[in-house]
């Protein structure tokens, strides 16, 4: 028996020891952790039950039998993040560059099945220098095993993914399907073609930072969500993150206690409106004085800042907040505002995450670039997500609501649940300038000036529309929580079903 555990316990070590010493050293000297510390800092300490130590690939040509190393490159399994079930798996740059073999993919695609059964989150981290090229095929089917969970697994349970290290080539696609990716700066990189490829075919000269880095994708691409400093800042952010997940598209959000008031007053949002209209003022500021704690966890904070994506809690349950940024583009909608939020607000819907939007918008962003690139399929896809989503729907107006963009932003009219309004709402076709322009072409300036006058007057408020029931209720600022919270009690059970539809056709 002894002999036994003896045996088990030699094969476990060479297990763990990955790729061997000098290849972790290699790793350290690159400011990387290994495929096992990562998985240490993730995971609640001693929660990790590790599956497959023992898989080595089936692969005979190339020499590679004489390079078979145990867990083959990934280390899979399961464990808790604050005492909530997931499952991950961590890519070995130590073994063979992490690259991908089939058994390497056949072991992720294990824990995916788990995790989909069972109902809970997948975390891949990324390490890797993609299809092992010894196994040809072989690893390209392991590949497309992957993307077809990725898929399936789309909407029943969160998919997260770090990138620590290279991902590149079709690998790529396997992350991108993922719902949120985490990057770390300077030592991950994600890209279809890399610089050497780049150079040959286009002339351009480009490192592989500047073409996939973790502030690349996070700024001008928007393929990530957070880039941070290392290893171990992305790691307890995701810890951070997770916590505000639901375990699958089953289970209800996570609620944990909070010693915030509900019906908190915030005397200051009743002065946060700026006293003229083109002033802008920052909607972080409304985000945070609503939710529990003032904690916000905004993901791509970088991107497209005239519209502000992400989570917080009231009363100790998620919400998923989308708020235009007066701040940034005045807070019009674009192409990359429109398709960050679309995609925010349908993994919330996916998930059972009420949205609480917060809307102080002008309108759509003029000019042939938004024109010509598309602003008319791309602010139809957030259009298109609100008015899918039947998850509780909870609407404040701020100020500005004007235009299409009024009707995109939760409204009534797209089944926004309750919609209230600030009495600083204004909440028309246009902005009254603009509209005594084109409605009084031929008057003279002071005339032009008179009418504008009467226009304000006429629709510089929430009270036309709360008059035909678009609005709610015009409610005090400082009040917004107490009503935010009220609502999202009413609307806990809420029930509403889309028609019967294999899928539908968002504008892609
Ligand atoms: C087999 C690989 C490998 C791969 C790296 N290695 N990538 N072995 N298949 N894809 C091995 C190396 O031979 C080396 O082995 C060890 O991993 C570490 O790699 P290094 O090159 O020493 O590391 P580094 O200098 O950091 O460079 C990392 C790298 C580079 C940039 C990832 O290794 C690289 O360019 N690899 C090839 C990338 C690639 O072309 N992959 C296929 C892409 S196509 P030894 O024994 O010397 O330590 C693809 C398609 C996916 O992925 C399709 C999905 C649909």
């Amino acid at each position: 028996m002894s002999a036994n555990i003896a045996e088990m316990e030699l094969r476990r070590a060479a297990s763990m020891l990955g790729g061997g010493q000098k290849r972790i050293d290699a790793q350290h000297a690159r400011g990387k952790l290994t495929a096992r510390e990562r998985v240490g800092i993730l995971l609640d300490e001693g929660s990790f039950e590790e599956i497959d130590a023992y898989v080595e690939h089936n692969c005979v040509d190339f020499g590679m039998p004489e390079n078979t190393i145990p867990g083959d490159g990934v280390v899979t399994g399961s464990g808790t993040i604050n005492g909530r079930l997931v499952f991950v798996f961590s890519q070995d740059f130590t073994v063979i560059g992490g690259a991908v073999s089939e058994r390497h993919a056949m072991k992720i695609c294990k824990v995916m099945d788990m995790a989909m059964k069972v109902g809970a989150p997948v975390i891949g981290i990324n390490d890797s220098g993609g299809a092992r090229i010894q196994e040809g095929v072989a690893s390209l089917g392991g590949y497309a095993e992957i993307f077809q969970r990725n898929v399936l697994a789309s909407g029943v349970v969160p998919q997260l993914s770090l990138i620590m290290g290279p991902c590149a080539g079709g690998a790529v696609y396997s992350p991108a399907m993922t719902d949120f990716i985490f990057m770390v700066k300077d030592t991950s990189y994600m890209f279809v073609t890399g610089p050497e490829v780049v150079r040959t075919v286009t002339n351009e000269i480009v490192t592989q930072e500047e073409l996939g880095g973790a502030v690349t994708h996070t700024t001008k691409t928007s393929v990530a969500d957070l880039a941070l400093e290392n290893d171990i800042e992305a790691l307890l952010m995701v810890r951070e993150f997770f916590d505000f997940l639901p375990l699958s598209n089953r289970s209800e959000v996570p609620a944990r206690p909070s010693s915030d008031p509900w019906d908190r007053a915030e005397a200051s949002l009743d002065t946060v409106i700026p006293a003229s209209a083109t002033q802008p003022y920052d909607m972080h500021e409304v985000v945070r004085k609503v939710l529990d704690e003032g904690d916000f966890f905004e993901v791509q904070p970088a991107h497209a800042g005239n519209i502000l994506c992400g989570f917080g809690r009231i009363e100790g349950r998620t919400v998923g907040v989308v708020a235009n940024q007066p701040m940034v583009l005045a807070g019009c909608l674009d192409i990359n505002s429109s398709k960050k939020a679309a995609r925010f607000v349908r993994f919330c819907d996916a998930f059972s995450i009420p949205i609480i939007t917060f809307v102080d918008v002008p309108g759509f962003l003029p000019g042939t670039s938004q024109e010509h690139n598309g602003i008319i399929k791309h602010g139809a896809k957030l259009l298109f997500a609100y008015a899918e989503a039947t998850v509780p729907k909870i609407t404040v107006i701020t100020r500005k609501a004007y235009g299409g963009a009024y009707d995109v932003m939760a409204s009534k009219h797209l089944r926004g649940d309750l919609n209230y309004a600030w009495p600083t709402a204004e909440i028309a076709v246009m902005g009254a300038k603009g509209a005594v322009e084109i409605i009084f072409r031929g008057l003279s300036a002071e005339e032009q000036a008179e009418k504008t006058r009467e226009y304000e007057d006429r629709f510089a408020n929430p009270f036309v529309a709360a008059s035909k029931g678009f609005i709610d209720e015009v409610i005090y600022p400082h009040a917004t929580r107490r009503r935010i919270a009220l609502g999202l009690r009413k609307l806990r059970n809420k029930s509403l079903e889309n028609p019967w539809k294999k899928h539908d056709n968002i504008p892609l």
